[in-house]
This record gives C-alpha cells, sequence and structure tokens, in this order.
C-alpha cells in the first residue's frame, strides 16, 4: 500500500475562528516503511491521521491511497 498526501490542508471552524490544523503538507509512505509522528499537542497528528485513514476529508490538498484518491 502507498500513501500519498499533496498539499493537504485541513481547518476547523469559520473565518473568525479558523484553525489550521495540518497545513499544506506533502509527504509519500510506501509498503514496508516504518513512520512515526511526533509534535506537541495540538500540532496536527490526531488530524494527519484521520485523514490518512479516510475518516475526515481535507480541507484542501489530496489523500491518496495506492493513487486513488
Ligand atoms: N473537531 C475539531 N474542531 C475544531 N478544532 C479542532 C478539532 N479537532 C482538532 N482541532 C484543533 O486542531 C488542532 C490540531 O488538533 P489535533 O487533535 O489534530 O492535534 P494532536 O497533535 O493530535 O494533539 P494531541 O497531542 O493533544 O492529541 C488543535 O488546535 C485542535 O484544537
Ligand atoms: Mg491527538
Amino acid at each position: 500500500m502507498l500513501i500519498q498526501m499533496i498539499n493537504t490542508t485541513k481547518t476547523y471552524g469559520k473565518v473568525e475562528s479558523l484553525v489550521e490544523a495540518v497545513k499544506n503538507i506533502s509527504l509519500s509512505i510506501n509498503e514496508g516503511d516504518y513512520v512515526a509522528v511526533r509534535g506537541s499537542s495540538g500540532s496536527g497528528k490526531t488530524t494527519l491521521l484521520s485523514m490518512m485513514a479516510g475518516l475526515q476529508h481535507p480541507t484542501d490538498g489530496k489523500v491518496l491511497i495506492d493513487e486513488i484518491s
């Protein structure tokens, strides 16, 4: 399985209360890769993983699993 994110962004809320949880991330994870996601609380780890898992849709950009969005 190949997981790709291309210029992926996820924001929550509207203009005056906008939170950029994940901002313009691009990455590629290949079959057999061992990956850790680390960062301080609120840096967007759960949001990132939930988009990879297809539980949330990005506000902008793409998440591709085996080249399919
Ligand atoms: N459902 C939501 N609605 C509004 N804002 C949210 C929502 N989920 C997360 N956020 C905000 O998005 C940002 C990233 O949150 P996220 O939960 O992805 O971070 P995290 O790295 O997983 O944090 P933690 O280490 O505390 O689990 C934070 O500012 C958070 O307050
Ligand atoms: Mg989290």
